[in-house]
C-alpha cells in the first residue's frame, strides 16, 4: 500500500493513500487530527473526497461520465429511465424479468394518499413547485413512518415524485389533478398527468416521450454534488429517506445548482428582449462587479465539455425539428456558446456549457413551464439520490457526517 509522508512541527507521519478503481488517488487523512492535532481546511470541498462510492464515475478533465461503469452516451441511447434507475440503485441493469417486476412495482405506487392531495389546496397558485416538492417529500414520512420499509420507501419515492410534480403544475394553472394511469410507462404517465385535461383526448407524442426519457437519464446521478452530498449528510444522521430527499430538493433548488436551468432560459429571454446580442451578455459575465454570470456555463468538476451538454445540444436540434418548434432562444444559445468558447476569459478558466445550458430549450419545446424546470431535474436525480443514500446506509462503516472547522471568532471573554 502506498503512503504519503507529511511533516508537521518537525514530526513525520505516514498516511495511507487510497486508489479508486479508475486510478484516482486520495490521501486518507481520517487519523490526521489524532496523530498531529491538525485538521484539513477546504472551504467548498473542492479538494475533499467525502466518501468512497461505487455509483458514478466522472473524469472532469476528459469529460467522462459513467453510471456503474456504463458510459452516459450508451445509456442515453439504449435505455429507459427506469432501467437506469435500477442500475443506479441496485448496481445492475435489470434483465427482462426484473425490469418488468420493477416497472410493475413502481406503477403500483404512483397514487398519492388522498389526504396528501389536501396539502396542495393550502399553497398559493404562485407557489414555486420546488417548494411543494420538498414539502411533499417531507410529508410522506408522516404517511409512511415505518423505518423497516426501506425497500418499499425507495419505490414509493420514485413512483410518487412524478405525481407530486404534475399535481403542483396543475395546482399552479388551476386545473383538476389528473390521476396516474397504470397502462403507461413512467415517462408517458408523467406527461399524461401534466398535460391531460378531463373529457379531452390526450395522447403522448413519441418525440416528447423520448426527449423526457433522455433528459431524465442524463440527470440521474452526478456523484458528490451539492444536493447528493446533502442527501448523504442528512442520511448519515439516520434521518428517514423522505427527510433526506426533501433536503436534496432544497439543495438542488439554488441557481448555482439545479436552479440554473430556469435561470438559463430567463437569461436567454433577457438577451432576446435586449435585441439578441450575445456579446453584451459575455461582456457582462466577465465583469466581476456586474453580479451576472453566464448561467449554464462552468462546472466545479468538468474542465472540458460536460458530456451531458454535448448530448443535449444535439437533442435540442432533433427534438425541436421533430416537434416542429422554431425557438429563437436555441439560436441565441448557440451564438452565446460560440462567443464564450472563443473568448479568452472562458477559455482560460475552462468554462464550458453544462447540463443546464440546453435542457431548458428542450423542456420549453415539450411544453414544460419554466418554473417546472428544476423539478424536472429533481425527478431525474431521484435514482441518484436514492442510490447514494442506500450506499451510505448499507455501509456498516458509515459514521454521522460531522466536519471540523477553524474557529475565527472572539477569544474567551466575560460579561
Ligand atoms: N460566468 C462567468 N464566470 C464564471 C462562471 C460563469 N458561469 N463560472 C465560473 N466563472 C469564473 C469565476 O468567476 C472564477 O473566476 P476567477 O478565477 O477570475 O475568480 C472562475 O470562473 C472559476 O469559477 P468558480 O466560481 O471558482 O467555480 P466553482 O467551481 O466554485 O463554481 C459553478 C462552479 C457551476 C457554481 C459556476 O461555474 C457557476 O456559478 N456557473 C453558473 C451556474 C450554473 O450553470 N450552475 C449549474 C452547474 S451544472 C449542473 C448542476 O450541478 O446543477
Amino acid at each position: 500500500m502506498s503512503t504519503a509522508k507529511i511533516i508537521l512541527d518537525g514530526k513525520e507521519i505516514e498516511l495511507p493513500v487510497v486508489t479508486g478503481s479508475e486510478g484516482e488517488r486520495a490521501i486518507d487523512i481520517s487519523r490526521l487530527r489524532e496523530l498531529t492535532g491538525y485538521v484539513t481546511l477546504d472551504p467548498g470541498y473542492g479538494n475533499t473526497g467525502s466518501c468512497q462510492s461505487a455509483v458514478t464515475f466522472i473524469d472532469g478533465d476528459q469529460g467522462i461520465l459513467r453510471y456503474r461503469g456504463y458510459p452516459i452516451e450508451d445509456l442515453a441511447e439504449k435505455s429507459t429511465f427506469l432501467e437506469v434507475a435500477h442500475l443506479l440503485i441496485y448496481g445492475e441493469l435489470p434483465d427482462a424479468k426484473k425490469k418488468a417486476a420493477f416497472e410493475q412495482e413502481v406503477t403500483m405506487h404512483t397514487l398519492l394518499h388522498e389526504d396528501m392531495k389536501k396539502f396542495f389546496e393550502g399553497y398559493p397558485s404562485t407557489a414555486h413547485p420546488m417548494a411543494i416538492l420538498g414539502a411533499m417529500f417531507a410529508s410522506m414520512s408522516t404517511f409512511y413512518p415505518k423505518k423497516k420499509d426501506q425497500d418499499l420507501d425507495i419505490i414509493r419515492i420514485l413512483a410518487k415524485a412524478p405525481t407530486i410534480a404534475a399535481f403542483s403544475h396543475k395546482k399552479s394553472i388551476g386545473q383538476p389533478f389528473i390521476y396516474p394511469r397504470n397502462d403507461l410507462s413512467y415517462a408517458s404517465n408523467f406527461l399524461h398527468m401534466m398535460f391531460a385535461v378531463p373529457a379531452q383526448k390526450y395522447e403522448v407524442s413519441p418525440a416528447v416521450h423520448d426527449a423526457l426519457n433522455l433528459l431524465l437519464i442524463l440527470h440521474a446521478d452526478h456523484e458528490q454534488n451539492c444536493s447528493t452530498s446533502t442527501v448523504r449528510m442528512v442520511g448519515s444522521s439516520n434521518a428517514n429517506i423522505f427527510a433526506s430527499m426533501a433536503a436534496g430538493v432544497s439543495a438542488l433548488w439554488g441557481p448555482l445548482h439545479g436552479g440554473a436551468n430556469q435561470e438559463v432560459i430567463e437569461m436567454l429571454e433577457g438577451i432576446q428582449a435586449a435585441g439578441g446580442d450575445a456579446r453584451k451578455a459575455i461582456a457582462q459575465a466577465k465583469d466581476k462587479n456586474s453580479g451576472f454570470k453566464l448561467m449554464g456555463f462552468g462546472h466545479r468538476v468538468y474542465k472540458n465539455f460536460d458530456p451531458r451538454a454535448r448530448i443535449l445540444k444535439k437533442a435540442a436540434d432533433r427534438v425541436l425539428a421533430e416537434l416542429g418548434v422554431n425557438d429563437p432562444l436555441l439560436e441565441i444559445a448557440k451564438h452565446l456558446e460560440e462567443a464564450a468558447l472563443s473568448d479568452p476569459y472562458f477559455v482560460e478558466r475552462k468554462l464550458y456549457p453544462n447540463v443546464d445550458f440546453y435542457s431548458g430549450i428542450i423542456y420549453r419545446a415539450m411544453g414544460i413551464p419554466t418554473e417546472m424546470f428544476t423539478v424536472m431535474f429533481a425527478l431525474g436525480r431521484m435514482p441518484g439520490w436514492i442510490a447514494q443514500w442506500k450506499e451510505l446506509r448499507d455501509d456498516p462503516k458509515t459514521r454521522i457526517n460531522r466536519p471540523r472547522q477553524i474557529y475565527t471568532g472572539a477569544k474567551e471573554r466575560r460579561l
